[in-house]
């Protein structure tokens, strides 16, 4: 692979190695790792390949529309920056740098209560978003709450809440990598802001985690009472959760296993995708991550019912290449790559990538 000028790499393909040479081994370990065996996580790229696409063609795609509208806010483009945690031990330009690079492209981008940089330093550094904040339930109600009112004052428009998360998972190549995710990590929002627990601990002859791994349905209620802003629930994998959710009050679901760093052996979101979107697409919005690497995959997403995509990890490997360059010339190019996609399939806009796209493979 030929190296690179500022933030630029060739084309996406070459990402994912370039990247691995630019950080620490203890830093790709975090990136890069899953769960246990890592087989969610492996599952979730191979479930795309179970799909073939059905283009159509002589149907006039002189102009292409990547836009959409997510909640209400307007955005350049059907995909969107998952909240991942601790970006600044990435790069330096951290959230502030994904935030700016993010804007500037229209591209909504979620931010992770891990965040190196606090809330108010990511809104400063791009005042016109689009952005969401994902939250992490702490120990206390109060934190929580606090954290989303900061995030609205701030004009975040969604709060992502993360359910998949009452203990971490077994992160294997974290571990081995000498990468922990505790407390002693500096969080920008503030020192009382707690990643998940880490371990669950045996006492008496249960295994017990912290106070928020109590929480319910409940909670969903009372976070929307401290908030105007619209939830989502990140990390569903199930319909009969989706509907709890709905009925909780919540008004969209990102169908997600977190990457497959939470519960190993968990459904790939594009095979728990469909019956989610069927049963609840009309109602909220659904959105689908893990996987998402090139534009035939978020065309196989939107087919199958999801309104918008999120990207992990390709973007952690745009910013170790080139801090927030290199995430705008990632998002750049991968949007250039879904419009040529939407040409080549016939598609001129969000809207019309429509289930007929898309055919199970028939071998596999
Ligand atoms: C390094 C890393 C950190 C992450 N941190 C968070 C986090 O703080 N909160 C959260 O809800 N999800 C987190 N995630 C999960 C992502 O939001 C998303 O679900 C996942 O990365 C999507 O899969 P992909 O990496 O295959 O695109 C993290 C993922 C990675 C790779």
């Amino acid at each position: 692979v030929s190296e690179p000028g500022e933030g630029g790499f060739p084309t996406l393909s070459d990402l994912e190695a370039l990247a691995s040479r630019r950080v620490l081994d203890h830093i790709w370990a975090y990136i890069e790792g899953g769960a246990g065996d890592e087989r969610t996580m492996r599952e979730n790229l191979r479930a795309f390949e179970r799909w073939v696409l059905l283009p159509r063609v002589l149907e006039d795609v002189s102009a292409v529309d990547l836009r959409t509208t997510l909640l209400g806010a307007q955005c350049a483009t059907p995909f969107f920056i998952a909240p991942m945690a601790y970006l600044g031990e990435i790069h330096p330009d951290g959230e502030s740098g994904v935030a700016r690079a993010a804007s500037g492209a229209g591209t909504l981008a979620a931010f992770s209560t891990l965040s190196t940089h606090s809330i108010e330093q990511i809104a400063a550094a791009a005042p016109d978003g689009p952005r969401w904040f994902q939250l992490y339930l702490q120990p206390e109600f109060r934190v929580s709450a606090s954290l989303v009112e900061r995030a609205e004052r701030s004009r975040f428009s969604a709060i992502v809440v993360t359910l998949d998360a009452p203990v971490l998972g077994v992160r294997d190549r974290q571990t081995k990598g000498g990468f922990a995710i505790d407390s002693s990590r500096p969080v920008g929002s503030g020192e009382d802001v707690l990643p998940p627990s880490r371990v669950p601990v045996l006492q008496g002859g249960t295994y017990r985690l912290r106070s928020d791994a109590a929480s319910n349905w409940n909670v969903v209620r009372d976070l929307a009472s401290v908030t105007r802003l619209p939830i989502v629930l990140k990390g569903v994998l199930t319909v009969e959760d989706a509907r709890r959710g709905v009925a909780a009050g919540a008004k969209g679901i990102l169908v997600s296993n977190h990457g497959g760093r939470q519960l190993d052996g968990a459904i790939a979101t594009l095979e728990a995708l469909p019956p989610i979107a069927a049963a609840l697409g009309s109602e909220i919005e659904v959105y689908l991550d893990g996987g998402i690497r090139r534009a035939d995959d978020v065309l196989i997403a939107l087919a199958l019912g999801a309104k918008a995509v999120g990207i992990g990890r390709p973007i952690l490997w745009a910013l170790a290449v080139g801090g927030a360059t290199g995430v705008g010339h990632y998002l750049s190019l991968l949007s250039t790559e879904l419009a040529t996609a939407m040409a080549l399939a016939g598609r001129r806009s969000v809207s019309e990538i429509d289930r007929a796209l898309v055919e199970r493979r028939s071998v596999h």
